[in-house]
């Protein structure tokens, strides 16, 4: 149902602009409520794109909240693209240890070295220059080019697609709704300050119209929001049932010297978790056969299978690990591809949060 109203001004029949309505009131609820976030510019200024490239990156499958220690302690190590560039890949590994999803810390570090020797230190203000480089989607050139360089571009990222299909009432569930989402997104996207109205976007979903129990009573788009006149905020956006995730198994061997060093192995470069430190660990299938998993021990040694399980959850899988746990003298060699690690220079290896967690069972099982 659309609504049609003529409205009298200047002494002209005028038609209203609902379209401008809703980013003049977004910006002006921005202007007042927005989050203070460690990579955006005083109102009014631009922010560097480094310092926004960088923030959007990290932002891609990681909260705010976790992105921000992260955010600032990389700024503080590398104030500059060309510094990160600098950097060897595995100090950026090492500091992007916890975030998850390590590929973009790889593509990370090969951006910023294309910046810095082939563009002289400066992101390119295009989408088409932005999109050639590693881990730059369209998500991300959008977000470089509203943010940084204060160019119309089309940001919709899972907040912005909450708002949108609320307003809209769009009953076409995700993703099948993308292009009707980026159409309305088009119509309402303003020609001014479009960085402030894509964060406001973001932030008007994060903290008003949150996934569960939206506060419309202070939202200011609530004049144009079909879902909310309906009284059916909550159920956009429309979702098909998720199929279930596969769940895989596997093992993982943590071995100690006597002295304390404990044995790890860094995986290989490409795939799942690709260079990061690990445990020396069975295969993860979905048909793992408990029963054989001392066979892929890295060492002989009197292996102790500890109670409990580790579980995790990668994008497209569930993990259940069972830790054996051993202790060896400690003239005992690393075998091939694995390396003793004192344990308290474990810390500063490239951890993901799974490793983590099976060390922190396996110690608590050995208490
Ligand atoms: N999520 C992704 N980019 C963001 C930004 N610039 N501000 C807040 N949340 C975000
Ligand atoms: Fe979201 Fe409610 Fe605002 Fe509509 S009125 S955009 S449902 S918070």
């Amino acid at each position: 149902m659309t609504q049609v109203m003529i409205k009298e001004c200047h002494g002209q029949i005028c038609a209203p602009q609902p379209h401008k309505q809703i980013s003049v009131k977004l910006l002006r609820w921005y202007d007042q409520h927005r989050r203070h976030l460690p990579w955006r510019a005083a109102p009014g200024h631009r922010p560097d794109p480094y310092a926004v490239w960088l923030s959007e990156i990290m932002l891609q499958q990681t909260t705010v909240q976790a992105v921000k220690a992260y955010f600032e302690m990389f700024l503080r190590k590398w104030p500059s693209v060309g510094d990160l560039a600098a950097a060897s890949l595995d100090d950026v590994m090492k500091a992007w240890a916890g975030l998850g999803y390590y590929s973009r810390a790889r593509n990370l570090h090969a951006c910023a070295q294309i910046i810095a020797h082939d563009h002289q230190g400066h992101f390119p203000d295009t989408e088409q220059g932005l999109r050639a480089l590693p881990g730059i989607g369209p998500y991300t050139s959008a977000a470089i080019l509203a943010i940084a360089f204060d160019q119309r571009a089309i940001v919709i990222d899972g907040n912005v697609e909450r708002v949108i299909t609320r307003l809209r009432a769009i009953e076409t569930p995700l993703p099948q709704a993308k292009p009707l989402i980026r159409d309305y997104a088009q119509d309402i996207t303003p020609a001014k300050r479009p960085g402030d109205f894509a964060q406001a976007m973001m932030d008007l979903g994060a903290t008003i119209c949150t996934p569960k129990r939206p506060d419309c009573a202070h939202c200011p788009l609530h004049f144009a929001c079909t879902a909310a006149a309906n009284g059916e905020q909550e159920t956009y956006p429309r979702k098909r049932p998720k199929a279930q995730k596969q769940t895989r198994f596997g093992a993982a061997f943590f071995v100690q010297r006597e002295s304390g060093h404990v044995l790890l192995r860094t995986r290989p470069p490409k795939g799942l978790l690709g260079g990061m430190t690990e445990i020396p660990g069975t295969p993860w299938a979905v048909d793992f056969n408990l029963a054989a998993a001392k066979t892929f021990a890295p060492l002989p040694a009197r292996w102790k299978k500890l109670s409990g399980q580790v579980e995790h959850v990668f994008t497209h899988f569930a993990l259940q690990v069972n830790i054996y746990s051993a202790t060896v003298p400690n003239a005992t060699p690393a075998p091939e591809g694995c390396r003793w690690v004192a344990r308290s220079k474990v810390d500063q290896e490239a951890l993901p949060s799974l490793m983590r967690k099976l060390i922190a069972h396996a110690q608590a099982g050995l208490k």
